[in-house]
């Protein structure tokens, strides 16, 4: 797969982008795992993973009685991980069939949960309320043109104390060709304002095709993350890089045998696969 860089105004790449999320829901219903919430100690991979590094900066040490305001929740598999946990989540998404489809998890698992639908450049203006935490994770930002709108977001969401979180793949991977025999890069890693353009009627689990195959993403390097949040006025707490992702960029990636994938075990220390950042708002 490959892409051309285009200059594409906001709202059209944003519109084209919430087709292509809205037909990728049937797909990841089927392929996500939702039956294993059955067991009501599950929680998804990527909270599974999340938890760890959260946890310490949560004031009384748990998710336990606070709000959280969980953006671009998806179909909600986070979310109700989130509120397993004990917290009073609002999931946020610009896909209605995501949050449709995380409504009705939620529903049968009796899971009391908020679902707001908006851009998540727009999420002060359409969220009501404020946050302990501000939670984002995997697959979130690469979808977003203009960082230092989405950094204020997050930081308006938070009330004094609170903490952000996110966590996603790293820039330096995203540079990477997920085709290639070997890690060489392919894309840019520095932005020129101007957004990847794919087409893929594929996505990333789950078999099935999509109607809208055409997105748009935007590389954000990591000194363009942390001076957004930063800018925002959040104080970065901790930032770490990671040697597993918990998707298959590229079919020369290994099972981790815990839900994740790693590139081949001699080449693990050569790159990072995501990145963690922390941040409290004073
Ligand atoms: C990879 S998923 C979310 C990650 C989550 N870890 C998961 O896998 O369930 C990306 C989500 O971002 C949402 N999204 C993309 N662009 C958005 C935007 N501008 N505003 C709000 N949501 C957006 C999509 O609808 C999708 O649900």
């Amino acid at each position: 797969m490959g892409s051309d860089h285009v200059d594409i105004d906001w709202e059209h790449a944003r519109e084209a982008n919430r087709a292509n999320w809205d037909d990728r829901v049937p797909i990841h219903e089927g392929a996500y795992g939702v039956e294993a919430f059955a067991d009501p100690d599950h929680r998804s991979d990527v909270v599974r993973d999340d938890l760890p590094a959260l946890t310490p900066w949560l004031p009384g040490g748990s998710l336990a009685g606070l709000d959280v305001c969980h953006l671009q929740c998806h179909i909600g598999t986070d979310t109700v991980s989130l509120a397993r946990e004990g917290a009073r989540v609002t999931g946020v998404d610009f896909s209605r069939p995501a949050l449709a489809s995380a409504a009705a998890l939620a529903e049968r698992l009796g899971l009391e949960v908020t679902w707001v639908e908006t851009d998540v450049l727009d999420a002060r203006a359409s969220v009501p309320g404020d946050f302990d935490v501000v939670y984002t994770s995997i697959g979130t930002i690469c979808w977003l043109a203009d960082l230092d709108r989405w950094a204020a977001q997050v930081a308006a969401l938070l009330r004094p104390g609170g903490v952000f979180y996110i966590r996603d793949g790293h820039p330096a991977l995203y540079a990477l060709d997920e085709d290639a025999a070997e890690l060489v890069t392919r894309y840019r890693y520095f932005p020129d304002g101007t957004a990847q353009e794919w087409d893929d009627p594929g996505t990333y689990v789950g078999e099935g095709t999509v109607a809208h195959p055409r997105t748009y993403e935007w590389p954000h390097p990591l000194s363009e993350i942390v001076n957004a949040l930063l800018g925002a006025g959040l104080r970065i707490r901790r930032l770490d890089e990671g040697r597993t992702l918990p998707w298959r960029f590229s079919q020369r990636m290994e099972p981790t045998g815990d839900g994740s994938w790693a590139w081949p075990e001699d080449e693990r220390d050569r790159l990072p696969t995501t990145y963690t950042i922390v941040a409290t708002h004073d």
